[in-house]
C-alpha cells in the first residue's frame, strides 16, 4: 500500500500566503474577499468534476469570464455564500497566477481539511493578529461530537462557530438534528457558510451576533438583538438548546463591558472563555449536553476553584479531556481541555460524590510542528481520543438515565 503523504499544515499555509501576496501586491483589492471568491470558483470547478486543471491554458481575458461563470454557478448551487451577482475584481494575469497555486491542492479532498487550513490562515490574518481565533482540529471535533451524540430533532448550537467545524460534524453524524451557528466576525461566518455548502449542508442557520450579549430584563427601545431574539425570529417557541458544542475565544480581556452581566466576572478579572462558559450553560435546556474547549488552567489552577464550583453546581460534568500540546500547533502550544457534561435541572451543592472521567490524550494527531500525524496504515489520523468516546457515552447514559 502506498503510504500517504502526511498533510502538512505548512503546505496549505504557504498556498494561502502566496494567494494573499498575489492579490495584495497587484490589485489593492480586499484580499480576503477576492481569495474567498477564488476558492468558491475552484470549489465549483472541482464539484463539476472537471478533468482539466482550474483555468488551465486559459488566455488572460478568458480566465476572468471563466471565474465569473463559476461564481454564477456556485451562487445558484450554494445559496447565500456570495453576494448576488458577485464577480471577481482580479485581472486575468492575477487569476492565472493564483490558479497555478490552487492547482497544487484539491479543496474537496480529505474531509475539507486543506480548505479549512487555508480559511484559518485567511481569517486569522484578516483579524490582524487578534488572538484566540484558532479553529479546532477536525479530528478532535469529530470525536467530541460522537461523545455528545446529537439525536434526530435536537437543537444544536455553537455560539462562537468560527468556520463551523462543530456544526458541520454534527450534521455529518446526525443529518436530522437542527444546527445553529453564531459568530460576531462576518468573515468567519462567510467561511462557515462556504464550508457547510461545500459539504452540501444547509447554510441559512449561521448568523452574526455578539453571543455574549444577554437578553436584558427591561428592554431598551433600540437595544441590539441578542442570540435569543435571532432564534425566536426563526423558531418562535425557542426555549433553549439541547446541545452546545463550542471552542470559544480564550484571549481578550473583557474589561468592564460584561462585568455586571456575568456572575463569574463579578469581583474577578476574567477572559472571554469564562463568560462563554457561563453563557453556554444559560443557553442550554435542563438536561441539555455541553462540550466546551477551555484553557487547561480552568480545570487545575487554584485561582479558578470558584469557577469549578459554579460549574459543578449547574452541570453534571461527565468527562474532562486533556488535549495534547500539539493540538493547536502551529498557531499556539497553549494547553486546552474539553469539559463535557449535562445541565442540571436545578443547581445543587451535592456533587462531591459524582465521578468524572479524566482522559489525558497522549497522541494528539499532530507532530510538534503542527502537521497532522497519520497512523501506520496511512489513512487515519493518529490520535487516541477515539478511546475515550465509548467511556464518555457510558458516563452520559448513567447520568442521564438517573435524571
Ligand atoms: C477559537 S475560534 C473557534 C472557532 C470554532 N469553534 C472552531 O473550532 O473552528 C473562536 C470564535 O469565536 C468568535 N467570537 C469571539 N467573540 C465572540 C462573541 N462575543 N460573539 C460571537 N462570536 C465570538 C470569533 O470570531 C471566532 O470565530
Amino acid at each position: 500500500m502506498t503510504r500517504r503523504h502526511g498533510f502538512r499544515h505548512g503546505d496549505w499555509e504557504s498556498a494561502a500566503l502566496r494567494l494573499d501576496e498575489i492579490i495584495c501586491a497587484h490589485s489593492g483589492e480586499d484580499a480576503f474577499e477576492e481569495a474567498l471568491k477564488l476558492l468558491v470558483a475552484k470549489l465549483a470547478h472541482e464539484r463539476d468534476g472537471a478533468r482539466a486543471a482550474f483555468l488551465a491554458r486559459q488566455r488572460d481575458d478568458r480566465a476572468v469570464c471563466e471565474v465569473n461563470r463559476l461564481l454564477r454557478a456556485a451562487g445558484e448551487r450554494w445559496r447565500g455564500i456570495l453576494e448576488p451577482g458577485a464577480t471577481t475584481c482580479l485581472s486575468g494575469p492575477e487569476l492565472v497566477r493564483c490558479a497555478s497555486v490552487l492547482n497544487r491542492v484539491r479543496l474537496l479532498a480529505d474531509d475539507l481539511v486543506g480548505l479549512d487550513a487555508i480559511f484559518e490562515f485567511m481569517v486569522t490574518r484578516a483579524a490582524k493578529g487578534q488572538k484566540g481565533q484558532y479553529f479546532t482540529p477536525r479530528h478532535v471535533i469529530a470525536e467530541v461530537v460522537a461523545m455528545v451524540k446529537p439525536t434526530p430533532g435536537e437543537r444544536v448550537v455553537d455560539p462562537a462557530c468560527g468556520s463551523g467545524g462543530f456544526l458541520r460534524h454534527a450534521l455529518l453524524q446526525e443529518p436530522r438534528c437542527s444546527v445553529w451557528g453564531f459568530d460576531q466576525d462576518p468573515r468567519a461566518l462567510r467561511v462557515a457558510r462556504v464550508m457547510l455548502a461545500a459539504s452540501d449542508q444547509e447554510t441559512a442557520r449561521v448568523m452574526r451576533v455578539d453571543s455574549l450579549r444577554r437578553p436584558e430584563r427591561r428592554r431598551r427601545p433600540k437595544a441590539a438583538a441578542v442570540l435569543e431574539d435571532l432564534m425566536r425570529t426563526q423558531e418562535p417557541s425557542f426555549r433553549g438548546f439541547d446541545v452546545v458544542l463550542t471552542n470559544p475565544p480564550f484571549a481578550g480581556d473583557v474589561g468592564s463591558d460584561y462585568a455586571d452581566a456575568y456572575e463569574l466576572a463579578r469581583g474577578h478579572r476574567v477572559e472571554r472563555d469564562v463568560l462563554f462558559l457561563e453563557r453556554c450553560v444559560e443557553l442550554l435546556k435542563p438536561h441539555g449536553r455541553l462540550a466546551i474547549v477551555l484553557p487547561h488552567n480552568k480545570v487545575g489552577a487554584e485561582q479558578w476553584a470558584y469557577l469549578r464550583s459554579w460549574l459543578l453546581e449547574r452541570v453534571a460534568v461527565v468527562a474532562v479531556l486533556g488535549l495534547g500540546r500539539n493540538t493547536f500547533r502551529p498557531h499556539t502550544s497553549q494547553k486546552a481541555c474539553v469539559v463535557i457534561g449535562s445541565k442540571r435541572p436545578k443547581p445543587t451543592r451535592h456533587f462531591r460524590d459524582e465521578e468524572i472521567l479524566f482522559f489525558i490524550s497522549e497522541r494528539d494527531g499532530k507532530d510538534h510542528r503542527g502537521r497532522l500525524a497519520y497512523a501506520a496504515n496511512g489513512t487515519a489520523i493518529d490520535h487516541d481520543l477515539v478511546q475515550a468516546t465509548p467511556l464518555v457515552r457510558r458516563r452520559f447514559e448513567l447520568v442521564q438515565g438517573g435524571a
